[in-house]
């Protein structure tokens, strides 16, 4: 066969595999939709036991990190509550032992230094035993100064949001390899999937662990590593940052969407993860949603983005801490 009768072959299969793409994609719209809406309804899988396991929750000393190590701690998990704040993760540790017949430690460590990492890996083996869940949820969401951040300040975000969880991948994830089993649950945001106006850096981050944690998944899957479970979470606002509660009562998101708070957003996460679901959004409907809109076409979302809301977030500009 010629060499221009094989590239007009090739065009032709390309060509026909277009054309037959195109025409299925109302069915596979369906299909995807629907099963998203039945996986929503139904949440089928039989969840696992972590009785005995042992987690590095970061971020564990306030807000959602601390509401996810007590509901860990119900289902008999071993805490290691990370934090740069350590008197908070004290404070986290001191409610679980309180409450759950469970091991609980603080420890002080800044999640965007992968050597602190290394050596907070060490102490927890040594202390609580191999690692095999690990909750990536340390975060910043507002710089000092909203409309005008200076360089360190979005430097800090990317750092904190989206870098730390290279490092924490680097450390956690070779000894779960190892035993063939784990989980590894990373707090995004729904901002990763509907662009924050005024909040680039953060909705940037987001998207960014939204992306990284899908890469990671096929990773495994290519190494059959089919009992490490990767769950990535975006929820909407929560009421557990005071700073995010104030500029939502203040702007008048809470008007709009009532605030989530940690303890109902961290039943989820940890049901979720027990059942080795992908991706959770909160609420879930979003999850469709999210899908639907990034269907449309780009100046249509802007506009949609615009009359479900976003409108509010130009209130931002007259913000003051
Ligand atoms: N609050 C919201 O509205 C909201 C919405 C969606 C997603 N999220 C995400 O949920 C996660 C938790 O948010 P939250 O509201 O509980 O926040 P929070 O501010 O209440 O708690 C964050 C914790 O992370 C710790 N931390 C910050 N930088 C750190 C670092 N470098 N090393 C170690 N620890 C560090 C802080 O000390 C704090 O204890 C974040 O990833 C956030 O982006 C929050």
């Amino acid at each position: 066969m010629s060499e221009a009768l094989r590239n007009a072959l090739i065009k032709l299969q390309a060509f026909i595999g277009l054309i037959g793409l195109a025409a299925l994609t109302p069915l596979l719209i369906l299909a995807a939709t629907l099963s998203r809406l039945i996986a929503t309804v139904c949440r089928c899988p039989k969840p696992k036991s972590i009785e005995g396991e042992v987690a590095v929750v970061t971020g564990a000393g306030h807000g959602l990190g601390r509401a996810i190590s007590l509901e860990l701690a119900k289902k008999g998990c071993h805490i290691a509550a990370v934090d740069i704040n350590l008197s908070g993760a004290e404070s986290t540790c001191k409610k679980i032992q309180e409450i759950y017949n469970v091991r609980a430690r603080a420890y002080k460590a800044n999640v965007t230094n992968h050597g602190e990492l290394v050596e907070l890996n060490t102490k927890v083996v040594g202390d609580l035993g191999p690692v095999t869940v690990l909750v990536n949820n340390a975060g910043v969401m507002l710089h000092r100064n909203l409309l005008n951040p200076e360089p360190s300040d979005v430097q800090l975000m990317i750092d904190v949001n989206l870098t730390s969880h290279f490092w924490t991948k680097l450390v956690f994830l070779p000894p779960m390899k190892a035993l063939r089993r784990g989980f590894i649950v990373t707090i995004s945001s729904l901002a990763g999937v509907f662009p924050l106006p005024y909040g680039s850096a953060y909705t940037a981050t987001k998207a960014g662990t939204l992306a990284h944690m899908r890469a990671l998944r096929v990773e495994l899957a290519m190494e059959k590593q089919k009992d490490i479970h990767v769950t990535t979470v975006m929820p909407a606002f929560l009421r557990t940052n005071d700073e995010v509660t104030h500029l939502s009562n203040t702007v008048g998101i809470t008007d709009l969407y009532p605030l989530l708070s940690g303890e109902e957003v961290a039943r989820r996460v940890v049901a979720g993860m027990l059942r080795g679901e992908h991706e959770i959004t909160l609420p879930g409907l979003a999850s469709v949603l999210y899908r639907l809109v990034h269907l449309l076409p780009v100046e249509w979302q802007v506009k949609m983005m615009l009359l479900t809301g976003s409108s509010q977030f130009s209130k931002f500009l007259d913000w003051k801490k």
